[in-house]
């Protein structure tokens, strides 16, 4: 009985003072075409490298040698996790690969303890620990082993302690060859067309071919005028691509594409976040023969002050030229981003010091 009079007495006073209006809007204005979500991970100072098997994304924190196993959605949305030391806590776990010789099992590296693992990751249930299927030790001299690639019968293996590239034939380990590079041997690709290995060696800004046929190796210089640091290099359309980090005080948002005769051509980026970006990392998208994107990474790695971003990037059909940039920015900075992986509905990233797994997706 005695709130109506008071309820009339509210309605009265909105009625008369009501100028600022309220009104649903459309979720599509809420999120221009994508969304981030940052899942979660297990506690580590350092999560490095990042594939997926099924529904499950195995992330490596190199510092504790712990291997993280992430279930997800489709969009990359973290349901369910479990970490599992792998060897010991020194045992310095990095390299990631998807073998495809062994469909669903994984080849990984020990850094520390100088080994090759294949491990069944038991991709059916995120709790049950993974399998050793096989263990490598590195041939000495070699030590350090850093990327980690499956080609054929062959493993071709960074090795960032020794400064060597290390291929292997997994099923006879007694035939391999050790090629020696500079420092420090980072990622290892076989380019699409002459066949050739290149390696990225960051700290001398250089990089090495090496024809396998014939054991010659070659240094190539990065051109400092475009930029240094070469990390990330992956095979692509045409050739091998690559990124340039800079040095501790700058990017230069400049990434590189390695032709058939090792002519190499710099790409810079234009927009106002990407001209200056730290360019870690690279991947295509799994659609990239029809609509011509890529992702480039940039972290604050060696350079504090560089913005950790996404830089989605479409070329034109001939790879030539690039005709539009998004810039992303990760929403925990100094995260020292570090990989990404495309998939069919999402892109991740991990942030190494962050212990997060990023996912950007459109739904
Ligand atoms: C990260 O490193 C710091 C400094 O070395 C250490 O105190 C801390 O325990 C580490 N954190 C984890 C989760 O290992
Ligand atoms: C294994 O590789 C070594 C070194 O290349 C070679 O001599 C040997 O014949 C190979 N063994 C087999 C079974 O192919
Ligand atoms: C870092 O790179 C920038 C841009 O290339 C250059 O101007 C600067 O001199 C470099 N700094 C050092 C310490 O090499």
């Amino acid at each position: 009985m005695k709130l109506i009079p008071c309820l009339i007495a509210l309605l009265f006073i909105h009625s008369i003072v009501a100028e600022v209006t309220i009104t649903p809007i459309s979720s599509k204005n809420l999120s221009p075409n994508q969304n981030i979500v940052e899942n979660q991970l297990p506690l580590a100072n350092q999560s490095h490298e990042v594939v997926k098997v099924e529904d499950i994304v195995l992330v490596s924190q190199m510092d504790i040698s712990v291997l993280v196993k992430v279930q997800v959605d489709k969009y990359g949305v973290a349901q369910q996790v479990a970490g599992f030391q792998i060897a010991n806590p020194t045992s310095s776990l990095h390299g990631l690969a998807l073998s495809a010789k062994n469909p669903g099992m994984v080849w990984i590296t020990l850094e520390t303890d100088n080994k090759l693992v294949l491990i069944d990751p038991v991709a059916s249930s995120v709790t049950d620990a993974p399998k050793v299927i096989k263990e490598i030790d590195v041939p000495k001299p070699g030590n350090g082993p850093h990327y980690i690639g499956e080609y054929e019968t062959d493993l071709w293996v960074s090795l960032k302690e020794s400064d060597d590239v290390l291929r292997i034939n997994y099923e006879n380990t007694t035939d391999y060859n050790i090629y020696k590079g500079v420092p420090n041997p980072i990622f290892v690709a076989q380019h699409p067309i002459n066949k050739m290995i290149y390696t990225s060696e960051d700290m001398s800004s250089k990089l090495m071919k090496i024809n396998p046929a014939t054991g010659e190796t070659t240094q190539i210089d990065v051109d400092p005028s475009a930029g240094s640091t070469p990390v990330g290099m992956i095979s692509g359309p045409n050739g091998i691509w690559f990124t340039l980090l800079g040095n501790a005080t700058a990017g230069t948002g400049t990434f590189g594409f390695i032709d058939q005769d090792d002519k190499i051509v710099y790409h810079k980026l234009k927009s106002d976040l990407g001209k200056d970006a730290a360019l870690l990392h690279l991947a295509f998208d799994v659609a990239y023969e029809t609509n011509y994107k890529m992702y480039l990474l940039s972290s604050s790695i060696t350079n504090p002050k560089a913005l950790d971003m996404v830089i989605k990037v479409t070329f034109n059909e001939q790879w030539t030229t690039i005709k539009d940039e998004e810039v992303i920015v990760i929403p925990t900075q100094q995260c020292k981003a570090h990989r990404l992986l495309s998939t069919q509905f999402n892109v991740f990233a991990t942030e190494l010091t962050a212990s997060k797994l990023l996912t950007l997706f459109s739904p």
